[in-house]
C-alpha cells in the first residue's frame, strides 16, 4: 500500500474559516494525512480571509513563501479558499501561477474532485456564488479536533451590505440550511461526547428568514437547548437590527444558552452609521443593550469597533469613546478602516490619515483594556463554572478552562482526574490582563 500524502491546512480569519478548513480537512479522507510541518506537507491549502487589508496581506505573504517551496518541490500542490479565492477567482492564477485550486466557499465539498483535476497538471477555478446554494448535510468526522465543543455552521452569507464590507461579495446573499440538518448534526455531535456547540453564520439573526416554513433563529435556539447531553450553546454573529426580543428571552429561559451576547456596534456617532448603512441609530442600539440585560442582567458584552471610517471627525471618535463607557463591553475587537474591492466606501471621500486612525485606535484599546480589567475584577473571590479544556498554556502545571462569558481561567487544585469538556466550579482569586486564576472548590463536581 502507498503511504498517505501529508496535507497541511493554514487558516486565516473567522470561526467560519475555521469550520471550513475543518470540512475540507475531512473531504480529503482516506487520500491525505494531516499534520507535519508545511516544509513536509504534500498539498497545501490555505484558507485566506479578506475583512481587512491585513488580513489579505497575511495570505499573500503565505503564498509568496508557497511559490519559493513549489519552485524546489515542483509536485507540491497549493490550495488557495475562503475569502480571497472568491474575490480574485481565476486572476488570482494569473497572479500566482504556481496555485493549482482555487475554491470559493460555496465549493469546498468538491475539493477532491478538484484535487484530481490539479493532480492531472490542469488547473481547478471553482469560485461560482449561487443564490439558490444549499449548505449539503455533512456529518462532522470526530476522529480529529476537539472532543467537547465544536462549530456548527447554521447559515452562509449575509445580505446587509454595509458600505465597509466585503463579505457579501465574497460569501454571498443568506442562505440558511436545513433546520433537520443542523439538528441531525448536533445529536450527532452529542451523542460523540460534545458538549459545547457554537452556532455560526454571518447574520445569525435572520436565520431561517430566506426559507419557507423554517423556525426562527430563537426557535431554533430553543430546539437546539432541548439535545440531551449539549450543556453549552454559543452563537456568532449578530446585527443589532436584526436582534429580537423573541431571542432576548431565550437568555432568560435557556441555561444552556452562555450569557455572553457579541454584538458590533461598530461607530458611536449616528452620521457615521448612517454613511456605513448600518440601519440603525446609536440610541436603538443602547435600547436594545438595555432590553437584553432586563433578559439577562448579568450578561457579558462584546463588540466590534471600526476607527477612522471616511469621514470621521474627532467629534465621531469621540461619541464612539462614549459608547464604551455608557455599555462599559467586557471586550472588544478593534479595527483600523481599510478599503476593500467592492465596498462601497473605498469611494468615499475624506479618508482619514493612517496617523490619525492609529492614534485613534490606541486611545480606544487602551481604554478598552481598562474596562475589559474592571469587568474581571467583578468575579474576584467568587465561584464560577468553568469548562475544562487541558492543561495551562500560560501557567505552568495549572488546569485551564472557559466560563459560559467565554472567560480564560487557569485554575489549580486536584486536576488531575479532570477530563476536558468537564464541569467543574473553582473560585477566583486572582486578575490577570486576559484571564482569570483560582483554585478548584473541592468536593463539587459537575456531572
Ligand atoms: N475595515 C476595517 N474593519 C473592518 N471590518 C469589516 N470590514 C472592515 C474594513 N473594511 C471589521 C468590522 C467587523 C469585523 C469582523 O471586522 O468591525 O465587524
Ligand atoms: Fe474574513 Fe469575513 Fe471571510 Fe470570515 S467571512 S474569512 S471574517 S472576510
Amino acid at each position: 500500500m502507498q503511504a498517505k500524502q501529508h496535507a497541511h491546512i493554514e487558516t486565516f480569519g473567522c470561526q467560519m474559516n475555521e469550520r471550513d478548513s475543518e470540512i475540507m480537512a475531512q473531504t480529503l479522507g482516506a487520500d491525505y494525512q494531516l499534520g507535519g510541518g508545511i516544509e513536509e506537507a504534500d498539498l497545501v491549502i490555505v484558507n485566506t480571509c479578506s475583512i481587512r487589508e491585513k488580513a489579505e496581506q497575511k495570505a499573500f505573504s503565505l503564498l509568496g513563501r508557497l511559490r519559493r517551496m513549489k519552485k524546489e518541490r515542483p509536485e507540491l500542490l497549493i490550495v488557495v479558499a475562503g475569502c480571497v479565492a472568491q474575490q480574485e477567482g481565476s486572476g488570482l492564477r494569473h497572479r500566482m501561477p504556481h496555485v493549482d485550486v482555487v475554491v470559493g466557499p460555496q465549493q469546498i465539498y468538491q475539493l477532491p474532485q478538484l484535487l484530481e483535476k490539479a493532480r492531472l497538471r490542469k488547473t481547478s477555478i471553482a469560485t461560482d456564488l449561487r443564490a439558490d446554494f444549499r449548505i449539503p448535510r455533512f456529518l462532522p468526522d470526530l476522529r480529529s479536533g476537539s472532543t467537547f465543543k465544536r462549530f456548527v455552521t447554521i447559515m452562509q452569507g449575509c445580505n446587509n451590505f454595509c458600505s465597509y464590507c466585503v463579505v457579501p461579495y465574497t460569501r454571498g446573499r443568506e442562505i440558511s440550511r436545513n433546520e433537520e440538518d443542523i439538528l441531525a448534526e448536533i445529536r450527532h455531535l452529542a451523542s460523540h461526547g460534545i458538549r459545547e456547540v457554537t452556532l455560526l453564520g454571518q447574520n445569525v439573526n435572520s436565520f431561517g428568514r430566506d426559507r419557507a416554513g423554517s423556525p426562527s433563529f430563537a426557535a431554533l435556539l430553543r430546539r437546539v437547548a432541548a439535545i440531551e447531553g449539549i450543556d453549552r450553546i454559543r452563537f456568532t454573529t449578530s446585527h443589532p437590527k436584526d436582534l429580537s426580543t423573541e431571542l432576548m428571552r431565550c437568555f432568560a429561559d435557556l441555561p444552556k444558552l452562555c450569557p455572553h451576547f457579541h454584538l458590533p456596534v461598530q461607530s458611536g456617532s449616528n452620521r457615521i452609521l448612517s454613511l456605513m448603512n448600518r440601519g440603525y441609530a446609536i440610541e436603538a442600539y443602547l435600547d436594545k443593550v438595555e432590553e437584553l440585560r432586563g433578559f439577562r442582567p448579568d450578561i457579558a458584552l462584546t463588540t466590534d469597533i471600526i476607527v477612522g471610517f471616511p469621514g470621521e471627525s474627532e467629534d465621531d471618535f469621540l461619541q464612539t469613546m462614549a459608547v464604551l463607557e455608557r455599555v462599559r463591553y467586557h471586550g472588544a475587537f478593534s479595527f483600523k478602516y481599510s478599503d476593500r474591492p467592492k465596498a462601497r466606501s473605498a469611494g468615499f471621500a475624506d479618508k482619514v490619515a493612517e496617523e490619525e486612525k492609529g492614534r485613534r485606535l490606541e486611545i480606544l484599546q487602551k481604554r478598552q483594556e481598562e474596562i475589559s480589567l474592571e469587568r474581571l475584577r467583578e468575579w474576584l473571590g467568587r465561584e464560577l463554572t468553568v469548562m475544562v479544556e487541558g492543561e495551562s498554556r500560560t501557567a505552568g502545571g495549572q488546569c485551564s478552562g472557559r466560563t459560559e462569558r467565554n472567560q480564560i481561567v487557569n485554575f489549580t487544585g486536584d486536576t488531575t482526574p479532570l477530563l476536558p469538556g468537564q464541569l467543574v466550579r473553582v473560585r477566583i482569586e486572582e486578575v490577570c490582563l486576559h484571564s482569570l486564576r483560582g483554585s478548584l472548590v473541592a468536593g463539587i463536581e459537575i456531572p
